[in-house]
């Protein structure tokens, strides 16, 4: 076979139109319809579709080389620049190498008593019966995480202002994204100049950062001095200054937008499931009793985990990953041309009932017995794989697990009723038009 099966394309076509109306059910109905691999046209663009395990390890790790980012991530340029995210090639590699130190193992695990004081700080302020929009609150929280933890810098009077320009730009990359926009506009439409007012509003921010650090001098050994400090093994140059901008927001942003996601969808979920809550509630007591959660405690807090795991799963906050070939190459055994854009919608595979039983079902307990290894490595991928892979996993997964603890052993939250909560395919999936819940201090 020479082409893969798919839904007839040209620019108003129904797949142009379906992926419109509804990204996610579009990814989820192909997969149903014409299987693992599918083909499709929307607008200029030749789109494929990758759903199977073998064909995302494929495009992922084996042929990673026959890639790069997709039109879809590389909207964000304005924004992010050359970052970590964006860039390609030996000078991606370099500066992954140069970041790569930060976030190890040992490194990440030095960061958990400001994840857990700051959760619990931040909870604190949460008064008994008041409601909380969760979402907004999540990214505070982890705003203020990750500004200390890899910059040294007190964010939290910043929390309102990032938001703010945050969901601007979300909204914004959604409809591009939607209406298959991929290309940089030069004309001031009024959403663009939004956009840009948006990016400045981030870029006062990381500026603010940036000079702090360069004005104390200071080599504190954390993230930040080493992207400051660093120099070009073979001509001692140092980054640009606009290159420290983009790697700053880059990190800045992918390191809080999509782990406040998580959290929140886990808080929306666990509060439609007393019964999963109320387990969380008897390890949380048994593992810490009543004391506040530590690294050393997460070997232990392994319903918590399960938890997170879970909720990952259900919603993924990068829904789908997108690359385009830069050559022709192949993927589960069909030829790909040059230029063609392919997804692997993390969203869909995750909800694959040939990997999961129940797949629809938040159920925290089927990831008991090590089901991640008996799984084919690409059924389960929130943090992507291969050379590209999260560079932040191990700093998400920790993270999301002592908030999880601090917070959930202090109050519980319960959706306050008659709102429609939906996933909304932006940037990162996110819960619109918020989260509103209702504290009990236990
Ligand atoms: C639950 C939280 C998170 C999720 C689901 C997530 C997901 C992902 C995914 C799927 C990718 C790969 C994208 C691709 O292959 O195109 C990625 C890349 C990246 N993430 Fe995360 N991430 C999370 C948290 C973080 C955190 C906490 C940080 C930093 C502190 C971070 C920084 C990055 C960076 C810099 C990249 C680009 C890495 C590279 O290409 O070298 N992420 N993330």
């Amino acid at each position: 076979m020479s082409k893969p099966p798919g839904p007839k394309g040209a620019f108003f076509s129904a797949a142009a139109t379906a992926f419109r109306r509804d990204q996610l059910g579009f990814y989820a109905s192909c997969v149903r319809e014409y299987g693992d691999v599918v083909a499709t046209r929307m607008g200029p663009y030749r789109i494929w579709l990758v759903y199977h395990p073998d064909a995302i390890e494929e495009l992922l790790v084996t042929r990673a080389r026959d890639f790069v980012k997709s039109p879809g991530v590389r909207l964000l340029r304005p924004l992010l620049g050359d970052g970590l995210l964006l860039s390609e090639g030996d000078f991606w590699l370099r500066q992954r190498r140069l970041a790569q130190p930060a976030f190890h193992r040992q490194r990440v695990a030095g960061y958990g008593e400001v994840m857990a004081g700051f959760a619990a700080r931040h909870v604190a302020g949460w008064a008994n019966g008041a409601v909380v929009e969760l979402h907004g609150e999540m990214m505070a929280l982890t705003q203020a995480i990750v500004g200390k933890t890899l910059f040294d810098a007190d964010v939290s009077g910043d929390a309102h202002e990032a938001s703010e320009a945050a969901k601007v730009l979300a909204e914004d990359f959604g409809a591009k994204l939607a209406s298959l926009r991929l290309l940089p506009a030069w004309v001031p439409t009024p959403s663009h100049l939004r956009a840009r007012r948006a990016i400045r509003r981030l870029d006062a921010i990381v500026h603010r950062i940036i000079a702090a650090r360069r004005a104390s001098g200071e080599d504190r050994g954390d993230l930040l001095s080493m992207l400051v400090h660093a120099q070009d093994a073979d001509d001692g140059t140092r980054m640009t200054a606009r290159q420290l901008r983009d790697e700053v927001m880059t990190i800045f942003l992918a390191g809080h937008e999509t782990t406040a996601v998580a959290l929140s969808w886990t808080w929306y979920l666990l509060a439609q499931q007393p019964e999963v809550e109320a387990r969380l509630d008897a390890e949380l007591r048994t593992v810490l009793g009543g004391r506040a959660p530590a690294v050393a405690d997460l070997p232990r807090l392994t319903y918590a985990g399960m938890v997170v795991a879970e909720s990952l799963r259900l919603f993924p906050p990068a829904y789908g990953i997108g690359r385009q070939a830069v050559r022709s190459t192949e993927l589960g055994g069909y030829p790909v041309a040059g230029k063609t854009i392919v997804i692997a919608p993390t969203w869909a595979v995750h909800r694959d009932g040939r990997w999961f039983d129940k797949p629809d079902e938040f159920r925290p307990e089927r990831w008991a017995d090590d089901l991640a290894r008996r799984l084919p490595r690409f059924a389960y991928f929130p943090f992507g794989g291969g050379p590209r892979q999260c560079i932040g996993n191990a700093f998400a997964l920790m993270e999301a697990t002592l908030i999880l603890a601090a917070v959930a052993q202090r109050v519980r939250l319960s959706l306050v009723p008659g709102q429609r909560i939906t996933p909304t395919p932006y940037i990162t999936l996110r819960p619109e038009p918020g989260l509103r819940m209702r504290v009990a201090r236990r």
